[in-house]
């Protein structure tokens, strides 16, 4: 997912508005601008022609850009050209500036993605040199850090296991000079009882663990703590078999954590980074965790669960706590962590939930400017009392249904309560039909948003 080096053969694509098509075929050569015609192109969103050249290969390209709404509606106008173009060098042409000419060519990276690991599935052929005036590396280690995201929910469970996360984890560090400590057995069930709980039933080649990643000497601490549930059954609270079937993707947080911090290496931000992954297989088995049960934590609140199900808050409840031990500039959750999430917003806008104004706005300006869809919700303080249970301090999984993503970022946040900042994304990990740059299967959602943020710097 690279740009291609410098070709003095390589062709134009021209990417065009319909009004700048018009201005294209008043400069275009007869034979352009008949077979454009002829092929119908008119400028609008998606449409993609290729134009002969006297040897019959294709010489130039038009990609359709449609109007300014388009352009927004669309995301990666680019990308959906890459596949039809077939193959080839290519130069773009477009009158676009500034964030929309980096989207695009970010667009065109995206869509070079394909997963490869099982089937061969020849990714598209064709290249683009890196368009002027954008910052090519920095789009090349963003469409690194989705593409690693990808590869990490699209592998299943059973090659995808908390070791297999453990293992990933651990190379990053290497690859990027990281350090990168775990923690198992006695010391997990001692120092993080609800990580240790919620694994323990998965066996011991799968075993629970929290992983914890550092990077960097100077500016702010970031703290990302990710959902690294390898699959989820339930548990006790056993899934019907149709919401089990994409439970691999629920270790989509701990993916789009890695992804992030890809990002943040290889680009060099100036902060501390600090990764915080509890990596667990929520099973069944006779030492599983039952409903009823009262669980220690960390933090030392007691929770009550009320549901085996609703595992995510627990392993993360843990992971928070660490992480506030020491003082943090921004404690960051990412977790495919309620159904209620995807039912209010559906599988592309992701939720997210801040106390900090300013923080949220400047979230949801980065989230418009990358592409990147984020839409802020509440922590709605008077629904404090349904996390209540009465005989625990905490309730995991409170009856009535109400605000289920609510209720589980007010639960997270009582274990986040003495970071400076806090910001938790209550995500889906996953493109259900393929759009341009986004194909079927694992997706980053809010990575990019919070990379454009952190760049500028907190
Ligand atoms: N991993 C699921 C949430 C999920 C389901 C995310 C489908 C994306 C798609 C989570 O562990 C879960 O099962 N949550 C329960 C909580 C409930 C029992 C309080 C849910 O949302 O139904
Ligand atoms: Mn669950
Ligand atoms: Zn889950």
């Amino acid at each position: 997912m690279t740009f291609a080096a410098p070709d003095s053969a390589a062709r134009p694509l021209y990417a065009l508005s319909p009004d700048e098509y018009a201005a294209w075929q008043e400069d275009a050569t007869e034979m352009f601008r008949a077979w454009a015609s002829a092929m119908g192109f008119s400028g609008a969103s998606g449409q993609v022609v290729l134009l002969p050249g006297p040897d019959g290969q294709p010489a130039a390209g038009l990609v359709g850009l449609g109007s300014d709404e388009d352009r927004a509606r669309g995301r990666f106008q680019l990308a959906s050209a890459r596949a039809a173009l077939k193959g080839g060098t290519w130069r773009l042409e477009t009158a676009l500036a500034g964030e929309a000419r980096e989207e695009m060519a970010l667009g065109w990276l995206l869509a070079g993605y394909s997963f490869e690991r099982y089937a061969a599935a020849p990714a598209p052929a064709a290249m683009l040199i890196a368009p002027e005036e954008v910052n090519a590396a920095r789009l090349e280690a963003i469409a690194a850090g989705e593409a690693l995201t990808r590869d990490l929910i699209n592998t299943p469970a059973r090659d995808m296991g908390p070791a297999a996360l453990e293992a990933t984890a651990r190379d990053l560090a290497e690859e990027f000079g990281a350090s990168c400590a775990v923690t198992t057995g006695a010391d997990l069930a001692e120092g993080y009882p609800l990580i240790h709980t919620v694994g323990q039933a998965a066996g011991e080649t799968r075993a629970p663990r929290l992983i914890d990643l550092r990077w960097g000497e100077a500016g702010p601490a970031v703290t990302l703590v990710g959902k690294g549930v390898c699959f989820d059954t339930g548990g006790l609270n056993l899934k019907p078999g149709g919401s089990m079937g994409l439970m691999k993707k629920d270790m989509g947080g701990a993916a789009t954590v890695l992804g992030l911090a890809r990002m943040i290496m290889a680009t060099g931000l100036d902060l501390r980074l600090r990764v915080l992954i509890p990596a667990v297989e929520n099973a069944v088995a006779g030492d599983a965790f039952r409903p009823g049960d009262i669980l220690p934590s960390r933090k030392g609140l007691t929770v009550e669960v009320n549901n085996t199900d609703a595992e995510g808050r627990l392993v993360l409840a843990d992971a928070l706590a660490l992480a506030t031990e020491e003082p943090t500039d921004l404690l960051v959750s990412m977790a495919t962590l309620t159904g209620a999430a995807r039912v209010a917003l559906g599988p592309d806008v992701v939720p997210f939930y801040t106390d900090d104004d300013r923080l949220a706005d400047r979230l949801g300006e980065a989230s418009r400017r990358v592409a990147d869809p984020l839409w802020r919700m509440p922590f709605w303080a008077p629904y404090e009392e349904m996390i209540e249970p009465g005989i625990a301090d905490l309730d995991n999984a409170p009856s009535g249904g109400f605000a289920g993503s609510i209720t589980a970022a007010l639960f997270l946040r009582r274990f986040a309560a003495d970071a400076r900042r806090y910001l938790h994304f209550d995500m889906y990990g996953w493109t259900p039909s393929p759009k341009p740059g986004r194909p079927k299967g694992g997706a980053g959602q809010g990575a990019r948003a919070l990379f454009d943020l952190l760049s500028e710097g907190l």
